[in-house]
């Protein structure tokens, strides 16, 4: 028998997005575009973007609490929260601080973490991380952006692939050691539930090709905003390229990592930036399309927000099944790149 040792699993999931729907004739009724184009060259038919001020911590609030309740947890249980956005309600506080107050956890560490589209596999490592140093028991990780702050709505190349959206899970210790030294069990790789693998990496020699937001380098002024300088800007292609050859790159390399063989593994819950770049993925992983779950079409990009909405998802429809082969995968400004292989 072959056998594994893990640390953490995921004990449950939420999500939430903003009620107001933008079909691609949104845009086709401004700029020269169309909604075939969009649909043919992305998979994205419509997104949702939160209205007025709504921040990321209020659109994620419902997520957190879905995520507690369906875990059975009260404020109490949660030592921690890992909230991986780049589109924070403020510089300061924290949107993990703020959460954390809607909330009503009293007691508990929280903090923000920046890897864009990677953002939630970045927040389980570093979460997985604090439970194997015995520093928590249940870290909520949330993975949500509002990336309609950042649009520029006369940009026809970037404008319509982003939508706003929030996940979270209750990433959970596997020991009920609470303090002692054994943290980690030991199982039979065809059965033990948890995160198996974990691979996390970063270029910023490549940061140029995807940016967006002011900051100590780009400081605000009413004459930056005029001019759309806080937005998104993509080279596309280069993304695309860079994304589809990263994702089956990390994607083979936890599989090597466990001796596991890249066709046991049931979905590969991969960031939805774009479905031709789930396809591409797909092709060069060899695998077939039905294992590469999508809802691009529903939400768009919605960032750090793309795999706790899916596997979400997928647990309400019943596809994600205990004891399933899942492997998580996402690429992001940074650039970010990074992939999860765990049994459910
Ligand atoms: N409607 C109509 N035509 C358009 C539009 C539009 N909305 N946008 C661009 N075009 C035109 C271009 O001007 C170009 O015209 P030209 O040939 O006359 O110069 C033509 O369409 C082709 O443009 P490309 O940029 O080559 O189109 P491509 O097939 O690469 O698709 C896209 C563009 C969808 C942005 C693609 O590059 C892409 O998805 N890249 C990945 C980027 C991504 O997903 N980023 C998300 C954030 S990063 C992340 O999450 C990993």
């Amino acid at each position: 028998m072959k056998t594994i040792s893990v640390c953490s699993y995921i004990s449950s999931m939420g999500m939430s997005v903003p009620d107001k729907v933008s079909t691609n004739d949104y845009f086709a009724a401004y700029l020269d575009t169309s909604d075939e184009w969009i649909s043919e060259r992305s998979g994205i038919k419509e997104r949702r973007w939160a209205e007025g001020d709504i921040g990321i911590s209020e659109l994620s609030e419902r997520a957190a609490r879905q995520a507690l309740a369906n875990g059975g947890f009260t404020p109490q249980d949660i030592d921690g929260i890992v909230f991986a956005t780049v589109t924070p309600d403020y510089a300061f506080p924290s949107s993990a601080c703020l959460l954390q107050k809607r909330l009503g956890i009293t007691q508990c560490f929280a903090f923000d973490l920046a890897a864009a589209c990677s953002g939630f596999i970045y927040g389980l490592s570093v979460a997985d991380g604090l439970i194997a140093a015995g520093r928590a028991r249940n870290i909520l990780v949330v993975g949500a952006d509002v990336l309609s702050s950042l649009i520029n709505k006369q940009d026809r190349s970037t404008c319509f692939l982003f939508g706003d959206g929030a996940g979270a899970a209750v990433l959970s210790s596997v020991s009920n050691n609470e303090t002692g030294s054994k943290r980690y069990i030991e199982g039979n790789i065809t059965e033990l539930s948890g995160l198996y693998a974990i691979d996390m990496r970063s270029d910023g020699s490549l940061g140029g090709i995807l940016t967006a937001g002011t900051g100590s380098a780009l400081r605000a002024s009413a004459e930056r905003i005029a001019a759309n300088e806080h937005c998104i800007k993509m080279d596309g292609r280069e993304v695309f390229k860079f994304a589809v050859r990263a994702l089956a790159d990390v994607s083979l390399n936890v599989c090597q990592k466990t001796g596991i063989n890249i066709s046991e593994v049931t979905h590969f819950v991969s960031h939805q930036a774009n479905m031709r770049i789930l396809q591409g993925m797909a092709k060069q992983l060899g695998i077939p399309e039905e294992r590469v779950p999508s809802n691009i079409a529903r939400y768009g990009n919605t960032s750090a927000g793309t795999i706790p909405i899916l596997l979400t998802e997928m647990i309400d429809l019943g596809r994600l099944k205990k004891g399933d082969l899942v492997l998580l995968s996402a690429v992001g400004a940074g650039i970010t790149w990074g992939a999860i292989l765990l049994r459910w």
